[in-house]
């Protein structure tokens, strides 16, 4: 056997503990923001039935095509996904336990998503984002917030240099129509269009748009416009949306050739960019999908959401100088002798009950090198207990980060430390 050392997965990060800690502090942030706007947690498994992603996402995306980690259960055969994405989930678990019945419902989750994209920086194959869903919303109202939402925890974290970029697909029969005069157009133009471009002409013709090849950029920017096809109801739709922002003095740019990766969105589609991040600057994208619930097997219900990458927020924050979260030890406790070692054990526990947050020292050593282990533990308070402290049931409280250190009675330290914690 070999015993060569074994790593992670390509593009799968592990996050140890130091990166961890400003996890943590962001996942808070993020729950107080979102119990700011009446959204309720919702947690759904990371493995669904292949069918759900090709149904809700699109069989012609580049998610389904060729980004998916699906394979058959080894026991029954089923055809089964690592989740791409927590939209169709999400809806798939509402409509499940029957919780539209009767009732908008304001959810989000947060997590790990899986999609085989070549990882470079701000790309990961196993990703994280935070996921937040209003379900049985139909007006404008609830897109703007949406929006305003996003804006609001960007000033929360600190956050600069993000902008909006808005548009609107229109409904299905708009849609249709510019799919139709879209595929007629480019088939006058074939002999430009590359192979990708060729294979999508009749089963996706809007993400030819998205194109990067610069030998088709000139018969791109020609190609006729949705806006052109756009009904009232969803002009209006979208002018009731820019409205709300502008009144919330929400700066925003109309990109009419934003159409987002996913084929269920109809209506307002937005993301937020920044330039600061490379070429993976979008930290957040969403939008309304109507028709989603319906195609997945509901009743029609409209639905508007967005998704935030947490890896790429995180990146943006550091680029911001973001301060280290606060210490997340109050006290490393230090002994030495037999009964010194019983004592402090109680002493840790009679700290804990005080709600204070204790390390006690394990694996002996002496009072030297335990002190080093408490300076490292970032720690403001080292505690010190030996046998001769025991017989005087006195300890030593010594402020790791300058000031005299103090002699207590063990009954004074839990008092003393949560004094000078608020002090
Ligand atoms: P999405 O645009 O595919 O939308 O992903 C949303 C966000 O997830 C992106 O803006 C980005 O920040 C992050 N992200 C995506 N792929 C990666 C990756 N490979 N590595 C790191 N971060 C990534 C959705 O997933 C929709 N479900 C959003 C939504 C919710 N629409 C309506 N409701």
């Amino acid at each position: 056997m070999s015993n060569e050392t074994l790593q992670a997965v390509r593009g799968m990060n592990d996050i140890l503990p130091d990166e961890a800690e400003r996890w943590l502090w962001f996942e808070d942030t993020v729950r107080g923001w979102l119990d700011s706007y009446g959204y309720r947690n919702i947690r759904m498994p990371l493995l669904e039935p292949t069918a759900l992603f090709k149904r809700a996402i699109g069989e012609v995306t580049d998610i389904v095509e060729k980004e998916m980690y699906s394979f058959a259960d080894s026991l029954n055969g089923d055809q089964l996904t690592l989740r791409p994405e927590g939209t169709a989930s999400c809806v798939r678990a509402a409509l499940q336990h029957n919780l539209l019945y009767n009732a908008p419902q304001r959810l989000y989750y947060s997590g790990a998503m899986f999609r085989h994209e070549r990882p470079q920086k701000g790309r990961y194959r196993q990703f994280h984002q935070i996921g937040v869903e209003a379900l049985g919303f139909a007006g404008p109202d609830i897109d703007a917030e949406q929006i305003l939402m996003c804006a609001r925890l960007w000033r929360q974290l600190g956050l600069r240099d993000i902008t909006l970029q808005l548009n609107t697909l229109g409904d299905a029969a708009a849609r249709q129509r510019h799919r139709a005069k879209l595929i007629n157009y480019f088939e006058q133009h074939s002999s430009v269009l590359d192979a990708d471009a060729t294979r999508r002409l009749h089963s996706n013709p809007l993400r030819i748009l998205d194109s990067k090849n610069p030998a088709m950029q000139q018969v791109i920017a020609a190609a006729p416009g949705l806006m052109d096809e756009l009904e009232q109801d969803a002009l209006t739709h979208f002018d009731a949306v820019q409205q709300i922002l502008r009144r919330h003095e929400i700066a925003f740019e109309i990109s009419p050739r934003l159409v987002r990766g996913l084929d269920y969105y109809n209506r307002t589609v937005f993301e937020w960019t920044t330039t600061r991040l490379g070429a993976q600057g979008t930290v957040c994208a969403g939008g309304r999908y109507d028709g989603l619930i319906e195609q997945i097997g509901g009743q029609s219900a409209p639905a508007c959401g967005f998704a935030m990458g947490i890896e790429r927020l995180l990146a943006l924050m550091q680029e911001d100088g973001m301060a280290s979260p606060a210490a997340t030890l109050d006290v490393y406790l230090v002994h030495q002798g037999e009964q010194a070692g019983v004592m402090a054990g109680k002493i840790a526990e009679q700290l804990r009950d005080a709600g204070l947050r204790v390390v006690l020292h394990c694996g002996g050593g002496s009072f030297k090198s335990q002190m080093k282990k408490a300076d490292a533990s970032r720690a403001p308070y080292a505690v010190i207990i030996g046998d001769n402290e025991v017989q005087a049931g006195m300890a030593t409280l010594k402020p790791l980060h300058g000031g005299e250190q103090v002699q207590l009675a063990f009954g004074e330290l839990p008092g003393k430390i949560n004094q000078l914690l608020k002090g």
